[in-house]
Parts: structure tokens; sequence; C-alpha cells
């Protein structure tokens, strides 16, 4: 099954361009995936091609019309729900919802411009709201081509080898282990004699523990999220030396 993006967008280049490229682009040609980018300018109605006004209750800016999104979506043959609106008042972007994206025969993804979106089409064609984080950008481009690259990832076949998004960040709600490669001193830094070892056993242990130390040390968060930390996992700390504090230890 190959999953279809629709994209709606008033810069179309910027978000086929880089789709064409690298990860994403060699996904398409293997039918992982398909992006069909609708530039909603084409729906406008008047001579000028407008596709914002000026806000009820004065203020600055321009706010996006509802009608060329509307008459967009409503107009597209085979467009896939759920239509998202992207929006830094949506719902934080985590693992969790590329995963769930990635499962879906295809999603919308709507890019916003100027100071964003008339309520009333938040309120009707569009099913939900992601947000990439607690920052403003200047147009849902980059927000959706994040969202895009990270859910063709978790599709299977993304990546050409789909071991290598199973032990990434978050996958266990633990952030991922340091890599190394050669060369094996590299300006007077070691690489770890562990991973040297030729011992796959000590290495599983190690990196897992790397993990664990990381997620406790950084994120707490995900910690807490996925119910604390087990016995064995509060040994492998231990013996790292990164469990020190008692209410830590307990
Ligand atoms: C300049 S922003 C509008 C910001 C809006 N006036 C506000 O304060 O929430 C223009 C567009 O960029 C996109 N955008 C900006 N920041 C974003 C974020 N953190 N996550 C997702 N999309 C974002 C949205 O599509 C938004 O409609």
């Amino acid at each position: 099954m190959t999953l279809r993006v629709d994209v709606l967008s008033l810069f179309p280049d910027a978000v086929s361009g880089y789709a064409a490229t690298s990860v994403l682009g060699r996904a398409r040609e293997r039918g992982v995936w398909d992006l069909v980018v609708h530039d909603f300018r084409d729906a406008a109605q008047d001579v000028h091609r407008s596709v914002d006004d000026t806000p009820y209750g004065g203020g600055a800016g321009m706010v996006l019309s509802p009608e060329p999104i509307a008459r967009t979506i409503e107009e597209t043959s085979g467009l896939c729900h759920p239509v998202i609106a992207l929006t830094p008042s949506g719902r934080p972007f985590t693992h969790e919802t590329a995963q769930r994206l990635s499962e879906l025969e295809g999603f919308t993804l709507l890019c916003g411009r100027y100071e964003g979106f008339d309520q009333r089409i938040l309120e009707t064609v569009v099913d939900e709201e992601i947000s990439l984080g607690d920052f403003v950008l200047a147009g849902g481009e980059l927000a959706a081509l994040c969202v895009i690259e990270a859910v063709v990832r978790l599709v299977p076949g993304g990546l050409g080898n789909d071991a290598s998004s199973v032990e990434e960040s978050f996958g266990d709600d633990l952030l991922e282990y340091p890599h190394y490669t050669k060369p094996a001193v590299w300006r007077g830094r070691e690489v770890p004699d562990v991973l040297r070892s030729g011992n796959h056993g000590a290495i599983a242990r190690w990196r897992r523990a790397q993990a664990l130390a990381l997620t406790v040390q950084r994120r707490p968060d995900l910690i807490e999220r996925r119910g604390g930390l087990s016995g064995d996992e509060r040994e492998m700390l231990r013996e790292l030396g990164a469990l020190e504090s008692p209410a830590e230890n307990g």
C-alpha cells in the first residue's frame, strides 16, 4: 500500500523540492508514499488570486481566507483524512503521532502563512491541528516536511532498511545511545572498550544503559511516562554511576 500525502500550500515548490531529495525522494521512487501538492491560490475566485484578507477586529497581518482552502479540499479527488492543519497552537508533534500517521492510508497537511487560518476553516474542514513546538515559523511548509519525513521513515520500506528506525530515539520512550565510528582514538578520545569487544550481549547492555542514563538526565518526563525504571534498569544505571541520589535509587 502506498501512503498518500496531500499538502496544501502557497509555496508548493518548497514542499515538492525537498520531498524529491534523499530519503523521501528514494522512498517515493520505491512507491512507499506519494505526494500531491496543491497551491490553494489556484482556488482563489478574484482576478488578483487573493487568498488572504484583513482581520476582523483589527490588528497587524493578514488572515488566510477560508474559501480557497475549503474548495481545494472539497474538489480534490482521493484526498485522505485526517486533514491536519499545522499551527503553533496544535497538539505537539511526537513519535506517537508519527507512528499513528504511518499506519494510515494517507493524510492531508494544511500549511498556513501570514497570521494563520480563519477559525472557521479549523472548525469545519480540519480534523486536527499539529504543532512542531513552542516557537513560530513563517509558514507551515517546514513543519509539514518534518511531519512527512518522520512518518515516511516509519512506513515499512521507508528507509530501505527497516531495522534503522527500530532502535532510534523515542522508539521505546528512550533517547538513543551514543554512536562511534573509526578511528578508535580521535584527538585523544577513545571509543569505549565494550564496543570493540565483539561481545554482543555486553554491547547491547551497555547501549541500553547509556540510553537509560541519557533519558534520566535529559528527559525525566519520558521515564515517568513509561512508568519509571525496572529493577534491572536501576541496576544498569548504578553500574554506570548514573543513579546516585537516594530518591533515584528508590
Ligand atoms: C506566522 S505563523 C502564524 C502564527 C499565529 N499568528 C500564531 O501566533 O499562532 C504562519 C503559519 O506558520 C505555521 N507555523 C508557525 N509556527 C508553527 C509551529 N510551531 N508548528 C506548526 N506550524 C507552524 C502555521 O501554519 C501558521 O499558520
